[in-house]
């Protein structure tokens, strides 16, 4: 069959490499991709967010399968866009309607879902211009920290740790007031600092059924041993020595399952990945939150552990047959290191020349392209995470070392890597 992916990042490239794999994939199309799916897809050269662009490519093109990897065009309804439409209703579209999506769309709806279905989470409240004067009370009441979170999407951005209510209150009146994080962030989830240890849980569901892939922890900080600015991810671990088969126990319990059931008993049309943000304290599982598409590092080594076929999974999600799939997966530990542009995550150049890309790699690594473009016959940068590097070994700390090694290799103006990832581990 014929499939599309959408998006951009190194984890379409990660999703691509596996899909490619399969032999039930006849050929495989990206809109819009990066110099590293561009040689390995077909490229269509539509915006993420052009439905009818989209829409009419597939037709022309006779695609059957879409794969959604951002959030964006899923929280805006590419899913019922292509449902609504008599031409492209029959494509299998693997990623969340849009009330769905909202889990992530909408910290408030999310937070509200979770509620209903007793899933444990931060305690909250919701406010908005209309209940302003009672946020600021709430906020004056309430233990420190004190969480801020914007309601819409905020590109990484939108949540706040206060460590004093005049930070909080401050930060409160410009979200609520002057609209800090745009309108969708006029509405605020004031919600309980959770501490412990903090770590992602993916399942692929077909909207009753589900199935659980590996799970991984990313490192968001910029600097080694987590300091510094919040990125969108620096590296990331899979598996995580602490996830026995007692804690996977009891997030399957009290937090996939009442998810899954709570979605199908809301008649949410959700045939997708579900990513689980948790924070781990004294053993027990907290939601911080949902996500409606795949983690980026973490499927760049959650999806090289996976050892089945990829595309058979997306089918069977699709078309509801989820419940007789077994997931298998490599045993060995998988390490990704992102090499990023200097300046990042704040203002950083696009354009630089990347050298060492044509050498091969050592065994057990993988090289994931995020924001590069070819020019001409060079490949340059073209986002702030630029390269990821992925190694398996037998443990975390040898698997860290072979994945930075592999960037020592690769130059371009202002590289910049961690050395560190998975280093609590080691
Ligand atoms: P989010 O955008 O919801 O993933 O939040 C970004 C980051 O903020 C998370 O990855 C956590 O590190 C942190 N965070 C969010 N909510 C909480 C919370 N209630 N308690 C502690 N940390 C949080
Ligand atoms: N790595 C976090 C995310 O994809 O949102």
């Amino acid at each position: 069959m014929k499939i599309l992916l959408i998006g951009s990042g190194g984890r379409e490239h990660t999703l691509a490499w596996k899909i490619l794999q399969s032999p039930l994939c006849s050929e495989l199309f990206i809109a819009p991709g990066n110099a590293g799916t561009a040689g390995i897809c077909t490229v269509l050269d539509i915006a993420i967010t052009n439905f009818e662009g989209l829409a009419e490519s597939c037709i022309k093109n006779s695609i059957e399968m879409v794969v959604v990897g951002p959030e964006e065009p899923l929280v805006k309804g590419i899913t019922d866009f292509f449902k609504s439409n008599k031409n492209t209703s029959h494509i299998a579209v693997i990623g969340p309607a849009k009330i769905p999506a909202q889990l992530e769309g909408s910290k408030a709806f999310a937070k509200a879902f979770m509620q209903r279905h007793h899933i444990p989470t931060a305690s909250y409240q919701e406010f908005s211009e209309a209940n302003y004067t009672q946020g600021v009370e709430y906020i004056a009441n309430h233990s420190l920290p004190i969480v801020l979170k914007a309601d819409g999407l905020a590109a990484g951005k939108g949540v706040l740790i206060c460590n004093t209510h005049q930070d909080a209150l401050t930060e409160f009146e410009s979200m609520i007031q002057k609209a800090k994080f745009g309108e969708a962030g006029k509405k605020v989830v004031v919600e309980q600092f959770l501490k412990g240890i903090e770590m992602s849980v993916f399942a692929l569901t077909d909207g009753k059924d589900y199935v659980l892939l590996p799970e991984a922890k990313d490192y968001k900080r910029i600097g080694e041993d987590d300091t510094g600015l919040n990125t969108g991810g620096m590296g990331a671990v899979s598996p995580l020595p602490f996830f026995d088969e007692k804690l996977k126990a009891k997030v399957i319990d009290k937090i996939v399952k009442p998810t899954i059931d709570g979605l199908y008993k809301e008649n949410m049309d959700y045939k997708g990945f579900v990513f689980f943000g948790l924070m781990i304290d004294n053993g027990e599982p907290y939601v911080i939150e949902y996500n409606c598409r795949m983690g980026d590092p973490e499927t760049e080594v959650v999806i090289p552990r996976l050892q089945n076929d990829l595309v058979q999974l997306l089918l069977a999600a699709g078309n509801g047959t989820l419940n007789n799939i077994e997931i298998l997966t490599d045993k060995r530990s998988a390490v990704a290191t992102v090499a990023v542009s200097g300046g990042y995550p704040e203002e950083y150049q696009k354009g630089k020349t990347i050298s060492g890309l044509h050498s091969s790699l050592p065994p057990n690594c993988l090289l994931f392209h995020a924001g590069t473009a070819r020019a001409g016959d060079k490949i340059v940068t073209n986002g702030g995470r630029v390269l990821v590097s992925t190694a398996f070994e037998d443990n975390i700390n040898a698997a860290s070392a072979l994945s930075a090694r592999v960037l020592e290799g690769i130059t371009f103006e202002g590289i910049y890597y961690r050395k560190d990832i998975g280093y609590e581990f080691k």
